[in-house]
């Protein structure tokens, strides 16, 4: 089997890692990919947004099956896009189609879901853009701190969250003014969960599902979580207050019900669900729904996955997930990023990247990186995510940071507390 895996950060140079040591899968491509995915298989330089392109590609390399990574081209409709081409139609394409996907392209309408679906999340009223008016209005009669949110897909930047009303109505105001253009069509304002944070995931086939290791992430840029929003600094996998208790009311309060609501709208779904969950004294929340999977949180899931990878997504693909089983590793596994000084500020590329070689028991999962005359160079602002497994949390910790230690560039970052909160 010739598999495509889109996209070019860390959570697709774990795909790829996993999915190459699958007696089943002869070669991988990654399109755009990194210098990681030149590991495991052979990059294409194509756009993951460019369907024709990507048709092309599929074409070209006798693919077999196409995995999407991150959320745009699903948010777009790639998925539709391969049902209606008479070629393509063969190929499957893990992911749900572009309806589905609008559970993280937009937020109205997954907390419109939300409610239809008596699935427990924030309380919240949506605007329009031109009722900022009214938004301002309603905001005023709230306690702080505020939630506000663009609707659409904001690359991470859509989220405000602050105790001054004043900067809450100034937030609406520069939404109103287009700030964040198409995604800031409507505003969401919701209640402020108070609680701890974390990650569940599944993979399904509209019918059954099967639940992937729990993952925390840490996605401020400064130590102690503060500073500004970046893609992830950092994640560990199981999450030690994610009990089996706990996890069973993630399952039939908001996994079960996500999936029969899915299914009583009609709504089709094939792929990942990331669900972004609050624990607010031990009942779990929804904040948000990802279409994907997360990224780092891949880095710390996908290494626990024992069983064939390729087969589960096999049975997502063909409807039999059911049959399939997924055993999962129960070593912790955390993982830090290493990222560029500047970040997620504006930050240089292009640095060589040195010590690769003598990272000997990790797992060092590139993101931001390309090959420059046969060097591996810094190319984006998340640059390697730097994996261990361990018995303990603070063995997988210990582990990824002594590895981590060995890896240099020029400007390196990194936060030196990940796990911090739970140890
Ligand atoms: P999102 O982009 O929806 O993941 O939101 C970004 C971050 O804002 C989340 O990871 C949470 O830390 C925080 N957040 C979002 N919604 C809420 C809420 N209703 N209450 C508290 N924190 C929230
Ligand atoms: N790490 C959060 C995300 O992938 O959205």
């Amino acid at each position: 089997m010739n598999i495509l895996i889109l996209g070019s950060g860390g959570r697709e140079h774990a795909l790829a890692w996993k999915l190459v040591q699958s007696s089943r899968v002869n070669k991988i491509f990654a399109a755009p990919g990194n210098a990681g995915t030149a590991l495991s298989g052979v990059n294409l330089q194509i756009d993951p947004e460019n369907f024709a392109e990507v048709r092309k590609a599929v074409s070209e390399n006798a693919i077999n099956m196409v995995i999407v990574g991150p959320e745009a081209p699903l948010v777009a409709g790639i998925h539709d896009f391969f049902l209606n081409d008479s070629y393509l139609r063969n190929i499957p394409l893990i992911g749900p189609s572009g309806k589905a996907a609008m559970l993280e392209g937009s937020k109205d309408f997954a907390k419109s879901f939300l409610v239809r679906h008596s699935i427990p999340t924030a309380a919240y009223r949506s605007f329009s853009r031109d009722a900022i008016r009214e938004a301002t209005k309603f905001l005023q009669t709230l306690e702080p701190p505020f939630v506000i949110k663009a609707d659409g897909l904001a690359a991470g930047k859509g989220v405000a969250i602050t105790s001054s009303l004043e900067e809450a109505e100034k937030e609406l105001k520069e939404i109103g003014s287009g700030k964040f253009g198409e995604a800031g069509g409507k505003v969401v304002i919701e209640q402020f969960l108070k609680g701890i944070e974390l990650s569940a995931f599944i993979i399904t086939d509209g019918r059954s599902y099967k639940l992937l290791p729990s993952a925390k992430d840490y996605k401020r840029i400064g130590e102690g979580d503060t500073g500004l929003n970046t893609g992830g600094m950092g994640a560990v996998s199981p999450v030690p207050f994610a009990s089996k208790g706990f996890m069973e009311k993630v399952r039939t309060r908001i996994i079960e019900p996500t999936l029969s609501g899915l299914a009583e709208e009609g709504i089709e779904y094939k792929g990942f669900i990331f669900f972004g969950l609050m624990n607010v004294s031990g009942d779990p929340y929804v904040i948000e729904y990802n279409a994907r999977l997360g990224d780092p949180e891949s880095e710390v899931i996908i290494p626990r996955i024992r069983s064939d990878l390729f087969d589960l997504m096999e049975g997502v693909a063909t409807g039999t997930l059911a049959e399939k089983t997924l055993e999962i590793d129960d070593q912790y596994v955390a993982t830090v990023m290493l990222v560029s000084g500047g970040y997620p500020g504006s930050y240089a590329k292009g640095h060589e990247i040195s010590g690769l070689d003598s990272v000997k028991e990790a797992l060092v999962f590139h993101a931001g990186t390309k090959l420059s005359d046969g060097k591996v160079v810094t190319s984006g602002g998340r640059v390697l995510a730097v994996s261990h497994h361990g018995r303990s949390l603070k063995e997988a910790l210990d582990g990824a940071y002594s590895n981590a230690r060995a890896i240099t560039f020029k400007d390196i970052y990194y936060r030196t507390d990940i796990g911090f909160d739970l140890q």
